[in-house]
């Protein structure tokens, strides 16, 4: 593996929040800092200011990042954005199967892996999003459904190309709850994760969860966590750059 293959990756997840002034506002404020050497950063805005966020983005090495998208190119799909769209403003990142989409508007995963060979074809790297839920948590099924959920989103999928892919480790109990994965516990299902599907050894793999500043270090000292998909800590410059400060260390480490 070259030391820059899981160069270490913070991407903002926005969710639903933000106004096109309020994207600009903060990306003048995240592009004013110089960002340590060797990390990638990402954010990833709602639909409605992505071409904001690409301009203010343009001439920096922050990447813009959709939240999702429809694996089509064009159609009757009332409602859906497709990677042609996104790739024309300057979009190179989407999230896939996150676990409030999974939730809330019935991703299965099978459309996972649609989503992920469009976005593999048109150009975008896919932040591929996988979970337990508190129950399957407790019930001790976590590594069983990750590793399903994995298999299924990177089926039939060459090994060079999911290499070029990211998963994000979102244990559904964590997510805004202000509750961490235990890092050893964390890092021992992203190990699981890794070995699932043939490429991911080569693959950039994240935590995500009430991932902050005072706890994104712990997290990036384990051995295969690369970096992190942050919720609430990346809607502020300040909280966002501290979880980016934190990973610093780990640049040119692996
Ligand atoms: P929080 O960092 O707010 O817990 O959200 C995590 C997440 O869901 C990122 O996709």
């Amino acid at each position: 593996m070259s030391a820059d293959a899981r160069r270490p990756l913070i991407a903002g997840n926005w969710k639903m929040h933000k106004t096109i002034a309020e994207t600009r506002a903060l990306l003048r404020e995240l592009r004013a800092y110089p960002l340590p050497a060797g990390i990638d950063v990402v954010v990833a805005p709602p639909f409605t200011a992505l071409v904001a966020a690409s301009e203010e983005l343009h001439g920096t090495a922050i990447g813009l990042g959709a939240q999702t998208m429809h694996e089509g190119e064009h159609g009757a799909y009332t409602g859906e954005i497709s990677p042609l769209m996104l790739h024309e403003i300057g979009v190179r990142w989407v999230i896939l199967g996150h676990s409030e989409r999974r939730a809330t508007c019935n991703e299965s995963d099978a459309g996972v892996n649609r989503k992920v060979r469009s976005a593999l074809a048109h150009g975008l790297t896919p932040i591929v999003a996988v979970g337990e839920s508190e129950g399957e948590h407790r019930r001790g099924e976590t590594h069983a459904i990750v590793v399903a959920q994995t298999r299924a989103a990177f089926a039939n999928i060459e090994p060079d190309e999911v290499a070029r892919c990211v998963v994000a480790y979102e244990p559904i109990w964590a997510i805004g709850t202000g509750l961490i994965d235990d890092p050893a516990n964390a890092n021992a299902v992203i190990a699981e994760i890794r070995a699932s599907v043939a490429g991911l050894e080569r693959a950039r793999i994240l935590y995500g969860g009430s991932m902050k500043g005072d706890n994104a270090a712990a997290l990036m000292a384990q051995s295969d966590i690369d970096g992190g998909l942050i919720g609430g800590a990346s809607l502020k410059a300040e909280s966002f750059l501290a979880v980016i400060e934190a990973a610093a260390p780990r640049a040119g480490a692996t």
